[in-house]
């Protein structure tokens, strides 16, 4: 059986710190799950760790479609939650439809949606519907054009907007909010005033959960890590010695040997070989 929403919310109310990461495939997934993770995002980040854009905004529903049905696939226990990509949810209608897609193709157990008070009432529709919401406020990658990937709320005016945004989308019924780059002490308070969970990234500790992207936690890229991300290995490097490696065996014929290969009779293959080429 998997996680649900109320016992998410368990979490937060016992006061153990819930972490979510993303995954975009199924051994992604399978390790996560295995590894007692209770909340898993197909994000739609997946644009620039796996699809190679510069942002989320290129990436389509049905891209998000492919991998959630992978994801889906390698867990068990974990609550899948989907992002709904870039203008798939500008009006409740579209947002229905979209919903409906990322649960019933890709059997995704919620949606994750970018914005405040004026995706609230969107929000609110999906939650009427039975469909459980992740909310998104700070930085949200899918307006990267409008705000530059930067810390939001620190002045006073945007943090009072941030907090009313927070309220919006948990009035909308949402059972999580995740909160990006906003900084520790305004999370802090956020989290404080909120019944649901916050999930940060880039938020501080105070948070009730945090949810890391795969790719980053992994070092599965040598260039580049977010300020906000912890490197927990190197895989990048790990890989890049392997492959440098397994080349190497193949170039001079010490890949495969004997171990990685299976035999055959040899008369077999005499029959064979005369089947091919006539008998002798
Ligand atoms: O797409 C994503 O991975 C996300 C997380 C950064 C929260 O939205």
């Amino acid at each position: 059986m998997r996680i649900t929403i109320l016992e998410v919310q368990k979490l937060k109310n016992r006061g153990e710190r819930i972490p979510m990461v993303t995954a975009y495939d199924y051994t992604s997934a399978q390790i996560a799950d295995r590894a007692g993770v209770p909340l898993l995002l197909v994000g739609d980040s997946l644009g620039m760790v796996v699809l190679g854009h510069t942002s989320t905004v290129p990436v389509t529903l049905d891209e998000m479609l492919h991998h959630m049905k992978a994801v889906v696939r390698g867990s068990q226990r974990a609550l899948v939650v989907g992002d709904l990509p870039f203008l798939t949810y500008t009006t409740c209608e579209q947002a229905i439809a979209s919903a409906c897609r990322v649960m019933q193709e890709a059997g995704v157990q919620a949606v994750k949606l970018e914005g405040g008070t004026s995706v609230a009432p969107i929000a609110a529709r999906l939650v009427e519907l039975g469909i459980p919401v992740m909310g998104h406020i700070g930085f949200t990658p899918q307006a990267v054009n409008q705000l530059g990937a930067r810390v939001q709320g620190r002045a006073a005016a945007a943090a009072a907007r941030l907090i009313r945004d927070a309220l919006a989308i948990e009035a909308a019924g949402a059972f999580a909010l995740v909160l990006e780059l906003v900084p520790a002490p305004l999370a802090s308070a956020i989290t404080s005033r909120l019944r649901i969970p916050t999930i940060g990234i880039g938020a501080g500790a105070g948070c009730a959960g945090q949810v890391q992207v795969w790719h980053d936690m992994f070092g599965l890229y040598t260039d580049f890590l977010p300020r906000h991300a912890r490197r927990y290995l190197s895989l990048a490097e790990q890989m890049s010695a392997a492959i440098t490696t397994y080349a190497n065996e193949v170039r001079e014929g010490a890949f495969p040997t004997a171990e990685q290969s299976s035999t055959m009779d040899a008369a077999t293959l005499q029959e064979a070989l005369a089947l091919v080429d006539g008998a002798p």
